[in-house]
């Protein structure tokens, strides 16, 4: 049988979303002085972890359809969300409608019609007036029964992300908790499933979660500083995948927990986080990710947990993915966030002299992170918009 035919012919693919590996970086762990484990959601289907919890969402739809139903999907994010109900609903043979705003990247709009989308109907200036426009719109003149598909706030969808972190702890070596665990906070939907999870498995008190935003972006930041839930007026980061103006209320209530600490770095952080991931483990992801690697590099996990890092502390960084990136990308924020480097190097050459030696590892103390705080202040920001520091401010 010729390959096309193959494909052609066969049976669609009948779960959204696959296992993924939990890789162990050694060049990570080298620049952290810890063991960092990628768990690599970027080889899901869709590009991003997006794919469990947009399959469990469509597939508990499913489940309430009369058997044999083939409902149309439709959503309304242009972004991971989308993409995963684009590829979920071809995984089980259905037909998916996009609607983004008309300020959706063109790439993803391509993303989105490579991956195979029914149609994609460019709409209004933001997301929600995509999304209303596709309710009151387009939904209504569906010729068969459809499905809605949120982008993060639904219980399906966390239980669908939850099974991530079942995964790692099966995948761990010797089946144990993460001392650390790092993820990237956008409306929540990643977190819920994640919290959910360690419940379950009754290992949220062995395991502190780094939940980070880039500044622009920091709505679960902002509402742990005002303890209640708060609307960001503006969203002005780069990394749009984390760009929601207001998280979940559990999100905030998982996040107010002991063992939850609320980080926030700046884009370049991010970008910087991405081309060191590329070059160091020759894997491309957006910011919304990147903002994650960031922290493994610099003295940043130091800084961030308020403690020293142990060589034999396991640190888990969800490489949660993303489709928003190219190499044309990677190489322009290279060279638009140059001087992060430049400044690490200076700090670095201050410190040998210093020392008296030529090459020596770096402490927090030496990349001017000298604002450790000596107890949970929660949230904080490592560098740029805010440092929330007892001992300095
Ligand atoms: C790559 C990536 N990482 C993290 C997030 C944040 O996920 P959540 O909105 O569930 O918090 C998103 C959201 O779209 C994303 O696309």
């Amino acid at each position: 049988m010729a390959v096309k035919e193959y494909y052609e012919d066969a049976e669609p693919q009948q779960n959204p979303w696959v296992q993924t590996p939990l890789r162990e970086s050694y060049a990570l762990s080298e620049a952290a002085g810890c063991r960092i484990f990628l768990k690599l959601e970027n080889l899901q289907p869709s590009g991003s972890f997006k794919s469990r919890g947009i399959g469990n969402y469509i597939l508990r739809r499913l489940e309430e359809l009369p058997h044999g139903s083939r409902p149309h999907i439709f959503a309304s994010s242009g972004g991971n969300a989308g993409l995963a109900a684009v590829h979920s609903a071809r995984a089980l043979n259905l037909l998916c409608t996009v609607v983004v705003p008309t300020a959706t990247a063109p790439l993803m709009v391509a993303k989105l019609r490579a991956a195979g989308a029914y149609e994609v109907i460019q709409y209004g200036a933001a997301w929600k007036d995509a999304d209303t426009y596709l309710r009151e719109h387009v939904m209504p003149y569906a010729q068969t029964s459809t499905i809605y598909c949120p982008p993060f706030d639904h219980p399906d969808i966390w239980q669908g992300n939850s099974t991530l972190m079942h995964e790692i702890a099966a995948q761990l070596p010797g089946a144990s908790a993460p001392d650390v665990l790092i993820c990237s906070v956008g409306g929540g939907g990643l977190i819920n499933g994640i919290c959910q999870a360690m419940d379950s498995l009754s290992i949220g008190d062995q395991t502190t979660i780094l939940a980070m935003e880039t500044a622009g972006a920091e709505s679960l930041h902002a509402a742990l500083k005002a303890k209640e839930l708060i609307t960001l007026p503006k969203i002005t980061s780069q990394a749009t995948s984390l760009g929601c103006a207001r998280v979940t209320s559990d999100t905030l209530r998982y996040a107010q927990r002991e063992n939850v600490r609320s980080v926030v770095l700046p884009d370049a952080e991010a970008a910087m986080g991405c081309w060191r991931l590329a070059d160091d483990e020759r894997i491309m992801v957006e910011l919304a990710c990147g903002i994650n690697v960031a922290l493994c590099y610099d003295g940043r996990l130091e800084k961030a947990l308020g403690r020293p890092v142990k060589p034999e502390d396991k640190v888990v960084v969800v490489l949660c993915g993303g489709s928003n990136v190219t190499s044309q990308m990677l190489c322009a924020w290279r060279n638009e966030y140059a001087y992060i480097e430049e400044e690490t190097e200076e700090r670095r050459r201050k410190s040998d002299s210093a020392l008296g030696s030529e090459t020596g590892s770096i402490k927090g103390e030496d990349v001017g992170m000298d604002c450790v705080p000596s107890e949970y202040t929660k949230p904080m920001v490592i560098e740029g918009i805010e440092v929330g520091c007892v001992e300095c401010s």
